[in-house]
């Protein structure tokens, strides 16, 4: 009898032939029924692949006495009781890696776009209002000499800070660990939080969402920033109070916001739709080819790894208890 895999949604072809291939593969986008049904209706699944708007909690992981994994096709997991699922002793992997690249290339995208008001021109054009070249026409603001405040230097923090060398921009950074090898190998200055906001000409978060970080960007946290700043978020939507963005836009206390997620996702607050100082695309942070199937390997890779006994490599760091 193959192992029981439920699949939330169509992900990568070459990836689902494989699975159907080699497991009983169920999948739950386009079956009708939702996932808590699917695995009501099979007792002995033993795999979730899950995606960052699968909301897995307790009451779906208890369904299953069987669960082994549940393999996240993304690199944040805040979707998912990821402590109530490794205290139950289910495996939780994430897909690192393979998408800092793609993620690092939009949050660069965003800054440019937004300081160079490429999309608004785009609309400008398309809406037949260029009537000849202006001295004044669309001024933005120019990259070099700024300072770009990264928030969580990570993997994908400092793959954006060494595109944003590219252009002249200095880096300063916010991290729970203070990093002197990079802070001496590219010249990074570390500040302290409070600090990096208050001087940063451009802000970017890459820190993975929880409680503590609900609303980090709020009224408070756009008023520090110095005036004429841009932000960017393709981290979460849950960390910003996209309301009180609105508010910082609107006011043009802020140069502009490049954002790729959302409070409320799908959902975008009407306010930032009207508004021309931001681009906003749908959470395509990670939406390559190579990113995507990258990430669909790593999925396949884990559950294999745990079909033939091995821990899965790429189990979240709060699984590290079990490694050490
Ligand atoms: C992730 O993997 O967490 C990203 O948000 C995907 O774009």
């Amino acid at each position: 009898m193959k192992n029981k895999i439920i699949l939330t949604k169509i992900f990568q072809k070459e990836a689902v032939d494989i699975l159907k291939k080699d497991y009983d593969l169920i999948i739950v986008e386009g079956s009708g029924k939702d996932l808590k049904t699917t695995l009501k209706n099979n007792p002995d699944t033993e795999v979730i692949i899950s995606f960052l708007s699968d909301k897995i909690d307790r009451d779906i992981i208890e369904i299953s006495d069987n669960l082994k994994i549940i393999s996240n096709y993304a690199v944040g997991y805040n979707n998912i009781d990821f402590i109530f699922a490794r205290d139950s002793g289910i495996f939780v992997t994430n897909t690192p890696d393979v998408l800092t690249a793609a993620t690092a290339d939009l949050t660069m995208a965003l800054i440019l776009g937004v300081s160079r008001r490429i999309v608004e021109s785009d609309k400008y054009m398309r809406s037949g209002k260029f009537k000849g070249w202006g001295a004044n026409l669309l001024l933005g603001r120019e990259l070099g000499g700024l300072t770009l405040g990264i928030i969580g230097l990570g993997k994908i923090g400092l793959a954006t800070a060494l595109r944003a060398r590219a252009f002249g921009i200095n880096i300063a950074y916010y991290s729970n660990n203070r990093k002197p090898d990079l802070e001496k190998k590219f010249d990074f200055e570390y500040m302290e939080l409070e600090e990096l906001i208050k001087n940063s000409d451009i802000i970017s978060p890459h820190i993975p969402y929880s409680d503590d970080v609900h609303h980090l960007f709020n009224k408070n946290t756009f008023e520090k920033m110095k005036d004429n700043a841009i932000f960017i978020n393709v981290s979460r939507g849950g960390i910003m109070n996209e309301s009180h963005l609105a508010d910082a836009l609107e006011s043009k206390k802020l140069f502009g916001a490049g954002l790729d997620v959302f409070e409320f996702e799908p959902r975008v607050n009407d306010r930032l739709n009207k508004l021309d100082n931001v681009i906003m695309v749908p959470h395509i942070g990670s939406a390559t080819y190579t990113a995507r199937l990258g990430m669909a390997n790593i999925v396949i890779k884990n559950i294999k790894q745990v079909f033939s006994g091995k821990v899965p490599e790429n189990l979240i760091p709060e699984h590290n208890v079990l490694k050490s």
